[in-house]
């Protein structure tokens, strides 16, 4: 059978532009389906094609409305398991609670976990996700994990800025290995912030290992959320005689004080993906470039469905 008979995407609500721009690189229409509410409040969703046999992706970001939008995909996944699909793939660009992936103190839930059980148990085959925050949290899974990164965009732009005298920073020691890899490809030297948190919100750069005076800098993570981490870090560089700093995230979530804290810090230029939409409030303040994650999704879906490689799209991307 043809790719496009055969091969079926679906898109929640949590990121239907990316899933349309995904299926317009794959040629293929989205599959056909109606979200709807129930007047309770309740979701259903009625898959209008027939996915008998076929290989079916079904993409959501579970962003806020995180509830929501992971109950839907759970939803999701059931109707497909019943409509007999041959294989669902759950492509979770952004995974939302994979922060909480331990238990760091008493009486506290592994939430990322629980998340991970749920969309097995829903009837998900294999999960497709990007910067899962940590990469153990794949081992939370037991079923197949493509783990791809936003590093693979977002160096490839910072490549493109041909920056002279790179240093690329990691605003935290959880991230270095990745950081590590920037400075690798886009051939910076590296620095090293350690961070303390305070709170869910609040995180204060204690100490930088590396020189970045007189040197431009490329600060990467992960996610930006309330924006502590990354504000915290530019500070400290900048401080230390730092000269252009620029930002660059896979997800965008932008929540709490963050848009208000990225305006008062010494930051050029933030971009991140379109993992996660971006809110109307970071729209409309216009300062933050997206980047598109679509070709790379494309590249590995199309790899999922003829059972080629996925690694080999870090090397080949
Ligand atoms: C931390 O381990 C992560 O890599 C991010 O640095 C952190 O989660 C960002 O959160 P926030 O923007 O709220 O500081």
């Amino acid at each position: 059978m043809f790719l496009k008979d055969y091969l079926k995407i679906f898109s929640g609500s949590g990121n239907a532009e990316l899933a349309g721009a995904v299926c317009k690189y794959l040629g293929i229409p989205p599959g056909g389906a109606k979200i709807e509410r129930f007047a309770d409040g309740e979701k259903v969703i009625r898959v209008e094609d027939d996915v008998r046999g076929r290989d079916c992706f079904v993409m959501q970001s579970t962003c806020r409305p995180v509830d929501e939008n992971l109950v839907e995909l759970l939803i999701y996944l059931d109707c497909l398991r019943r409509a007999s699909a041959s294989r669902i793939t759950a492509v979770v660009p952004y995974f939302g609670y994979a922060r909480q992936d331990r238990k760091d103190e008493g009486r506290v839930p592994i939430t990322a976990k629980l998340v991970a059980n749920l969309i097995t148990n829903a009837g998900a085959d294999r999960v497709l996700a990007i910067d899962l925050h940590a990469a153990q949290v794949q081992g939370f899974f037991d079923i197949p994990v493509d783990h791809l990164s936003g590093e693979l965009v977002l160096s490839k732009y910072f490549r493109d800025k041909k920056i002279s005298n790179l240093t690329v920073v990691s605003p935290d020691v959880g991230n270095m290995k990745i950081a590590s890899r920037y400075a690798d490809r886009l051939g910076g030297e590296l620095a090293i912030v350690n961070k303390k948190r305070v709170s869910g919100s609040e995180a204060i750069a204690q100490e930088l290992i590396g020189d970045v005076k007189g040197r431009n800098i490329v600060m990467c993570d992960d996610i930006i959320a309330t924006a502590g981490t990354i504000c915290s870090a530019a500070r400290l560089v900048k401080e230390r005689g730092a000269e252009d700093i620029y930002i660059g995230a896979t997800h965008g979530v932008f929540a709490g004080q963050a848009l208000e804290r990225l305006k008062k810090a010494p930051i050029d230029e933030i971009v991140v993906t379109d993992t996660i939409p971006l809110t109307p409030a970071a729209q409309k303040c216009g300062d933050i470039k997206v980047l598109t994650v679509s070709s790379m999704l494309d590249e590995a879906i199309k790899r999922i469905h003829r059972n080629e490689s996925v690694s080999n799209l870090f090397t080949d991307y």
